[in-house]
């Protein structure tokens, strides 16, 4: 009886210790104490062996019952810990997603990105579509599908970045370069789409060249249109009806002059109106021209190259820099701090994201 008296006191006492525990480690020491190795239960099952055989046999039975008894109640505090400390923890880590953004940073639309959306927005409204193509390209595609075979005085005028030392000329698709310009696209396009094709393709294109109005990574934006009867005529429409929209004027003084790209058979180059003054350039007078960009029909010989049947399709393409038309539309005098990463600049001369691309908010 005296035996029974104790284990009950034992039990209720480590209970009691198991309840009063606030933390796991608190509770880990209670373990210890108890049925640890040399904890007092365990302890005391080891004086079993120097009883009778009867009562080692009743002892042992309540010991075991009473072992399990607490490490049952320790299992269950400690589950009980565990899940308090894990709801602590997501308490003090809950980010408030309902902050007002008053006191925050803005962040600013790149000109450059602005001007895209602006460019994609007016060439959609006249059915263009856009693509893309690699900026690592092969010589094939960046040159000799357009028109420009080696040793031709085009390649030297593009001042290309050529990527890997050797210069394989059997297979000048392994030859790789940073494209030179996006007119590579209008092959990859010609080479999986069949006519009609109506397309855009603003990207990114390098050379090597760096000034105020040059940085060796700068963007173009190439279009590209296929199918039986387009002409010259259509090509005149789209693009003054391009810049007109893009510059907002309704009257806009342009013309087109001779020139010669070998991808292209007419060429020529489209020059609009501006006023000059010191270092700055109005769009718009009648004073000055000033050239945007490149367009022609497209050289029957880069259909051929592209599995397009030249007797029976035929189209126009053109290209001009959209970093370019950027400073021109935005008045943003260097090129160079395009690319500078500079806070300040980006809180100058860019767009609230809330803004629409179509209506320009500045
Ligand atoms: N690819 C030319 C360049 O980078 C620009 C160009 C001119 C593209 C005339 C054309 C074009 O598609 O028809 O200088």
């Amino acid at each position: 009886m005296k035996i029974m008296h104790d284990f009950k006191k034992i039990k209720s006492n480590i209970l009691s210790q198991i309840e009063n525990s606030t933390e796991l480690d608190d509770l880990d020491m209670v373990r210890v104490s108890a049925i640890g190795r040399k904890g007092q239960i365990t302890e005391l099952m080891k004086t079993l062996r120097d009883l009778e055989p009867n009562e080692r046999k009743d002892i042992g039975q309540q010991l075991n019952l009473l072992k399990k008894s607490i490490s049952d109640a320790i299992n269950i505090k400690r589950k009980l810990l565990e899940e308090k400390n894990i709801n602590l923890q997501l308490s003090s880590e809950t980010i408030d997603l309902t902050l007002p953004v008053e006191n925050s940073e803005l962040g600013f639309i790149h000109p450059i990105s602005q001007v895209i959306d602006e460019i994609i927005i007016i060439f959609g409204q006249m059915g263009f579509v856009v693509a893309e193509g690699p900026d690592i390209e092969d010589d094939w595609h960046n040159f000799t599908a357009l028109n420009i075979p080696e040793e031709h005085p085009a390649r030297q005028m593009h001042d290309t970045f050529y990527l890997g030392k050797k210069k394989n000329s059997e297979n000048l698709h392994l030859n790789k370069v940073l494209r030179t310009h996006t007119s590579p696209v209008q092959v990859r396009t010609m080479l999986t789409q069949s006519p009609s094709i109506k397309i855009i393709v603003p990207g990114r294109t390098y050379r090597s060249d760096s000034d105020q109005t040059h940085t060796p990574m700068f963007h173009q934006v190439e279009g590209l249109v296929i199918d039986e009867s387009t002409n010259m005529g259509h090509l005149k429409g789209c693009l003054v009806n391009f810049v007109s929209s893009f510059f907002g004027l309704k009257n806009l003084d342009y013309r087109f002059r001779p020139s010669y790209f070998p991808f292209t058979e007419p060429s020529a180059e489209m020059d609009i109106g501006c006023v000059r003054k010191k270092n700055e350039i109005q769009i718009g007078g009648a004073e000055d021209w000033l050239e945007i960009l490149g367009c022609g029909m497209v050289n029957p010989r880069v259909l051929e190259n592209c599995g397009i049947d030249s007797k029976k399709y035929q189209g126009f393409a053109f290209g001009m820099g959209i970093d370019r038309l950027a400073m021109l539309k935005y008045g943003m005098p260097d090129l160079r701090s395009f690319f500078d990463s500079d806070l300040r600049w980006l809180r100058h001369y860019g767009f609230m994201p809330i803004d629409s691309p179509g209506m320009p908010g500045r």
